[in-house]
């Protein structure tokens, strides 16, 4: 028995849901720019206490906004779902107990910001999706990725997408959620802000961009019956709470971000606070909205 699933034994998961290999070491982490982020890895965004805690309120502000934790059209039975870059494991013990017969797996390249842990129907596991997912082919019902985007370099969503569909069993479903450059109602400082961020993450090798394509992306790999939703979550106090959170955990995020670019573009931290000051302001005067991105699909019966 693999040593991630001694803590799995109430439930009697399915025999071929072991991984083919010893998950790597625990990727590293530093204090760069002032948090505690992976040097190792291309993933961007900090791994440490702050981030936790907005990863946790974003999963309360995406379920405010989108009213469920899943868009395929799941069957109540399912059995086998796959979380990729789960953060704190707050998705997984959620689905657990929508799906209390089903067994959630939930992979990480680190366990720095892991809160939930394993328990009879969640096993955790650390793996690097971008070197390939340690479980044998045609594994999960569903397979969930959800805000990879500072994760995944531009050139390796492809090769991602098919490592996701190789998992996935003939029949089960792919969904990925996203959040890119896409706000409406941006006012002139937005707009100036988004683009001179989507410069910065594009010298690192990412493309934000990308995230309005999710749909083509899963095509390309050929899943079938593939859905796309745009959904716009309004942005600031204007829209009352779900716009309040938003509004707190993208002020957040951009915290997170503001080393890193500063560092790279050599601009004081005080300017990019400035500037991301006046683009609140604006989401409030503009009535603004972020749209996050999903799409998801179903492998073919082959
Ligand atoms: C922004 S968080 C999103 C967490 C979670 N999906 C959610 O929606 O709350 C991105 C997560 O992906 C993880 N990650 C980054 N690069 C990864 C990789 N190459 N393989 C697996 N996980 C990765 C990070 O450690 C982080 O926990």
């Amino acid at each position: 028995m693999p040593f991630w699933w001694k803590r799995a034994v109430r439930r009697e998961p399915p025999a071929d849901l072991f991984p083919q290999q010893e998950p790597g070491p625990l990727a590293s982490s530093a204090i760069m720019d002032d948090r505690e982020r992976l040097p190792d890895a291309p993933y961007f965004l900090p791994k440490d206490a702050q981030e936790q805690n907005r990863l946790n309120f974003q999963h309360r502000c995406l379920y405010s906004a989108i009213g469920n934790h899943y868009l395929v059209p799941l069957r109540p039975d399912v059995t086998t779902i796959l979380d990729v870059g789960t953060g704190t494991g707050i998705w997984p013990v959620e689905m657990a107990r929508l799906f209390p017969q089903a067994h959630i797996v939930g992979v990480d390249i680190s366990a720095a910001s892991l809160e939930f842990t394993s328990s009879s129907s969640y096993t955790f596991c650390l793996a690097d999706v971008l070197k390939g997912l340690p479980f044998p082919d045609q594994q999960f019902d569903y397979v969930h990725q959800r805000l990879l985007v500072a994760a995944l370099p531009a050139t390796q969503w492809p090769s991602v997408i098919q490592e996701l569909v190789r998992v996935t069993r003939p029949g089960g479903w792919i969904e990925l959620l996203e959040i890119g450059v896409t706000i409406q109602q941006a006012g002139p400082e937005t707009t100036h802000l988004l683009t001179w961020m989507g410069e910065r993450s594009r010298e690192r090798g990412f493309d934000m961009g990308l995230m309005s394509r999710l749909g083509e992306m899963l095509a390309q790999q050929g899943l079938e019956a593939i859905e796309r939703q745009d959904i716009p979550v309004p942005l600031g106090e204007w829209a009352g709470h779900v716009g309040a959170m938003l509004k707190a955990n993208v002020l957040s995020a951009f915290d997170a971000l503001k080393g890193v670019y500063c560092t790279q573009a050599n601009m004081p931290l005080g300017q990019f606070e400035a500037m991301v000051n006046r683009v609140a302001q604006e989401w409030e005067e503009h009535h603004a909205s972020y749209v996050f991105h999903a799409a998801y699909g179903r492998r073919g019966k082959r």
